[in-house]
């Protein structure tokens, strides 16, 4: 998977390769230019996905090469550098596309995070256009809060991002954000292009799990017809989230320290070693410090994954964020639901700040959501809370068992057939493409429905269905039945993964 490419264009040698540094360290390819000729010939030869650009170049109008680069390329992100902020140039660099404008001298990590933002926004803009010129994909979830323990999450988020940390662990209790955490730490980094590929480690049984993550070779057991690529080397340049990493089994964990230590692993059944270059972002709600005291979890992993560590506040340590939580909430649910609430009453909003919040953010959206459902005016007024004793990290977890397949999915008051292994067996991937399938079928193709019923973003869907080969007809026939009549269900967060939109 290539890293996006980034031309600095400055005279001044010693700017350049300061940004050339801190960027190449992030994990981007750098070229650099001194002069206005030099910046257009390596915009074609290196063609760049980003420039940097300082307006004052000693032969050339910086405002002209803008016009040229954007007119060669109209999507191209340029942001614009220069010694005189006090002119008109900042804001006709703007309107002649610039995405941002620093003057100087400028703080870098400023530099580096509008570099990451405005790549991440080009990729989205990329992937959203489809030939018709409609959106095709789902705004992600954004992270929300400015209380001061919010702040310093987003500081680290950003500190993980740019400097490539190769693994972190997130700890916090469940329902707190740490999925959302570490999709932002790869969305800001230089790996944002690459796969983000998420594992549930306590979904996926002790047996399954060695073939997910490391894939096998043809013939590598009784049914192995082809080679299969594992998670490791379908997110190679991206980020593998290892999420409940504290139920991974203990072979498993030695395997992942192997990965950890030497970027090589081994398919099953496989001869030769396979290089990865992968971030490796954990999360847990256990308590891995006594898991680790207990015998249960190898210590040397832990600490090689607590090397940066992002513990998640609970909300009720953070009760001035639910305000503005509850506004975004609202917005996000009004545009599902085609609702028009407004706000929420400023009584239930002190209702909300005296609860305890038990299950985090998640139990805030869900009531926010029931609230919707139940309201008929404009305005929230009730919200049925029930208050249980704020949970901690979990002692400990079962241990996945094979009979786990045999759970029930209900989802918006509909419930699903009990799911039976078939006496010869069934592969991880077969069960999840029936419950791909059977979700759209459900949703009578609709994927934004699908993807509700299974917990997954509508990205993760689509990208399920292509891996699996599952038309999208579907989605555009509401009336479009599948043939095939899938009477079981199975764990609905088995196994996620999306993969963002190629740069
Ligand atoms: N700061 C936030 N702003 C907006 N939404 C948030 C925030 N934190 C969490 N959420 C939302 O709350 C829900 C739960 O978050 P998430 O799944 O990341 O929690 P988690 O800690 O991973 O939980 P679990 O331990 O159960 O896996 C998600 O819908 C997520 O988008
Ligand atoms: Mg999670």
């Amino acid at each position: 998977m290539s890293k996006p490419r980034i031309l600095v264009s400055d005279d001044e040698h010693l700017i350049s390769s300061m940004l050339a540094l801190k960027l190449g360290m992030v994990g981007y390819v750098l070229e650099t230019a001194a002069s206005g000729k030099e910046t257009l010939e390596k915009f074609y030869d290196f063609k760049p996905d980003l420039v940097i650009l300082d307006l004052n170049l000693p032969d050339a109008d910086g405002l002209e090469l803008l016009v040229k680069m954007r007119a060669s390329d109209d999507t191209l992100p340029i942001i614009v550098i220069t010694a005189n902020i006090l002119t008109d140039s900042a804001v006709n660099a703007f309107k002649l596309g610039a995405v941002n404008f620093f003057g100087k001298p400028f703080d870098i990590d400023e530099i580096v995070l509008s570099v990451a933002q405005s790549l991440n926004e080009k990729k989205i803009e990329d992937a959203e256009i489809t030939p018709i010129g409609r959106r095709n994909i789902s705004t992600p979830d954004q992270m929300i809060g400015n209380s001061p323990k919010m702040v310093y999450i987003s500081k680290l988020i950003f500190a993980c991002a740019s400097t490539d940390a190769k693994t972190v662990l997130i700890t916090g209790e469940s329902g707190s954000g740490k999925g959302l955490v570490a999709r932002a730490i790869h969305q800001y980094s230089a790996r944002a292009c690459a796969p983000f590929i998420e594992v549930n480690c306590a979904a996926i049984p002790e047996n399954l799990i060695e073939n997910e993550l490391f894939g096998h070779d043809r013939g590598a057991y009784t049914d192995a017809a082809k080679k299969q690529k594992g998670i490791f080397e379908l997110a190679d340049g991206g980020t593998v989230f290892l999420d409940e990493i504290g139920d991974m089994p203990h072979t498993m964990q030695t395997k992942l320290l192997k990965i950890l230590e030497t970027k090589r692993f081994r398919r099953l059944g496989g001869e030769v070693e396979v290089e990865t270059d992968v971030r490796i972002i954990a999360a847990t709600n256990q308590n891995l410090t006594q898991m680790v005291a207990d015998g249960h979890f190898r210590g040397d992993l832990y600490y090689r994954l607590n090397m940066m560590n992002i513990c998640v506040p609970a909300l009720r340590h953070r009760l001035e964020d639910i305000p503005a939580m509850v506004q975004y909430f609202i917005e996000r649910l009004n545009a599902e639901y085609g609702r028009r609430i407004k706000m929420a009453s400023n009584e239930a909003l002190e209702k909300l700040l005296a609860h305890s919040w038990p299950g985090n953010v998640r139990e805030l959206r869900n009531a926010i959501e029931r609230a919707m459902m139940l309201e008929k005016g404009n305005v929230l007024t009730h919200f049925h809370l029930s208050e249980e004793s704020p949970q901690t990290y979990r002692a400990s977890s079962p241990e996945p068992q094979a009979s786990d397949y045999k759970a029930f999915v209900a989802d918006q008051g509909q419930r699903f057939a009990e799911f039976q292994l078939p006496p010869e067996g069934m592969s991880l991937e077969e069960m999840e493409k029936q419950m791909i399938t059977l979700a759209l079928e459900n949703a009578s193709g609709n994927q934004s429905k699908a993807a509700k019923f299974l917990k997954m973003s509508r990205d993760t869907l689509r990208y399920r269905m292509k891996k699996f080969g599952i038309s999208e007809a579907m989605d555009k026939d509401p009336n479009c039945k599948m043939t095939e009549s899938a009477q079981r269900k199975s764990k609905s967060d088995a196994y996620t993964a999306f993969k963002w939109a190629d740069c």
